[in-house]
């Protein structure tokens, strides 16, 4: 088949290309190579002379879109913005407009695809869902976000609303959506509009609702997300990994190799078209966890430090169930040490890997999307 793959360049993109490859498809990659991430504007060298047609350009330009669907059979559109800053329109450009841009241009076409799987994300579900263990009301909760009052309390734990203990998570099903910011609520404009103009037009779509993705290739520069990154770099720089919060949130985070077998599943396998799945890696850590597991891989002697602030819109805790993807035949495998291992010798062999942390820290100060307790 020929693939085309938006946002190739990036993380996740060029390991879904790599795995094409070797399975013998052909891929093009539309991406515009934008800073932070691509400081230099140029394709990786890993993606270099390999056979990979490189297009550089923007998933809300047309012609781009008219450019590179011409020929091809089926697309990943992995190409977003999704940084934790203020510019709020450009996420639903990019990601939202961008996606239903692309069936417009393949309805006036009338090219027909045999499959768009697009990247939706466990954001969709803002706080998730969560059980009342303490409380004589029993029922599962969707609770919406925290109030900045109890955020600037120290208060973190999520509260039952007719009782006020702590709520516990839960795995979260494909079924619960409450998405509570621009990211989230793009992603969910994305799937949403893929999964219906892919049912009423007949081009096969699926949506993969990745967990946090872990491994090599991240991106260096974002200046929100990617805690392997941030905890690696003050790790290799003999400084202790900072939690926000009490270092006490839950996450599942999920290997890359992980998600692109889900990526390539979904391609051929049609009793995933017209539906969302998680993609998560089906294990609870919290954040201290992961900074412990950080700091093993790299050889330290570093406790992780509650760093005494919060990211406005984070969620307490958000765990997805694969329990969808894994009738299909799908679940995570890869061990999570290993891949902050493989991360590890990754990034120290890569130039521009340096601690910005204190940038990054300074300019989410700077625009109130990090904020000091009490
Ligand atoms: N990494 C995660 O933990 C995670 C979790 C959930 C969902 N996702 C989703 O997976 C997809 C891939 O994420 P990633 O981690 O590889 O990110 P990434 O930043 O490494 O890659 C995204 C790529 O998209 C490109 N891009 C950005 N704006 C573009 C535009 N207007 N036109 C064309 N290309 C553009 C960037 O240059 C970059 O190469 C995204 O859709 C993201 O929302 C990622």
């Amino acid at each position: 088949m020929k693939i085309l793959i938006t946002g190739g360049a990036g993380f996740i993109g060029s390991h879904t290309a790599d795995a094409l490859l070797g399975l013998g498809h052909e891929i093009r990659i539309l991406d515009t190579l934008n800073p932070p991430v691509h400081a230099d504007r140029r394709f990786p060298e890993h993606l270099q002379d390999r056979g990979i047609e490189l297009v550089d350009g923007d998933v809300r330009d047309r012609e781009a879109w008219e450019k590179t669907l011409t020929g091809v059979d089926a697309v990943y559109h992995l190409g977003a913005y999704q940084d934790y800053l203020t510019d709020f329109s450009t996420f639903f450009t990019t990601n939202t407009a961008s996606t239903a841009l692309m069936y417009e241009v393949l309805m006036a076409r009338g090219q027909k695809l045999s499959r768009v799987v697009v990247a939706s994300s466990q954001a969709v579900y803002g706080e998730g869902a969560y059980r009342r263990p303490a409380c004589p009301d029993s029922g599962e909760l969707r609770p919406g976000p925290r109030s900045p009052e109890r955020l600037d309390r120290g208060l973190w734990e999520l509260s039952c609303p007719s009782c006020g203990t702590d709520l516990e998570p839960l795995w979260t099903t494909e079924d619960t959506v409450r998405p509570h910011n621009s990211y989230a609520l793009s992603k969910y404009g994305e799937e949403s509009v893929a999964l219906m103009l892919g049912e009423r037009y007949g081009i096969p779509t699926v949506a993969l609702r990745y967990s946090i993705v872990q491994g090599a290739r991240q991106s260096f520069r974002n200046a929100y997300s990617d805690i392997l990154r941030i905890f690696s770099q003050r790790v290799l720089n003999h400084r202790p990994p900072l939690c926000y919060e009490d270092g006490r949130q839950l996450r599942d985070y999920v290997s890359v190799h992980d998600v692109i077998r889900a990526n390539v599943l979904v391609l051929d396998d049609d009793r995933a078209v017209g539906r969302a799945f998680n993609v998560g890696g089906a294990r609870r850590l919290t954040t201290c966890e992961y900074a412990d597991l950080v700091t093993r891989a790299a050889g330290a002697d570093l406790e992780p430090r509650i760093a005494g602030s919060y990211r406005v819109g984070d969620t307490r805790h958000v765990l997805s169930g694969t329990e969808a993807l894994g009738a299909l035949g799908w679940r995570p495998v890869v061990d999570m040490s290993s891949v902050i291992a493989e991360y590890l010798t990754w990034a120290t062999a890569q130039p521009g890997f340096a601690d910005f942390s204190a940038e990054a820290d300074s300019r989410m100060y700077a625009l109130g999307t990090l904020r000091r307790v009490g």
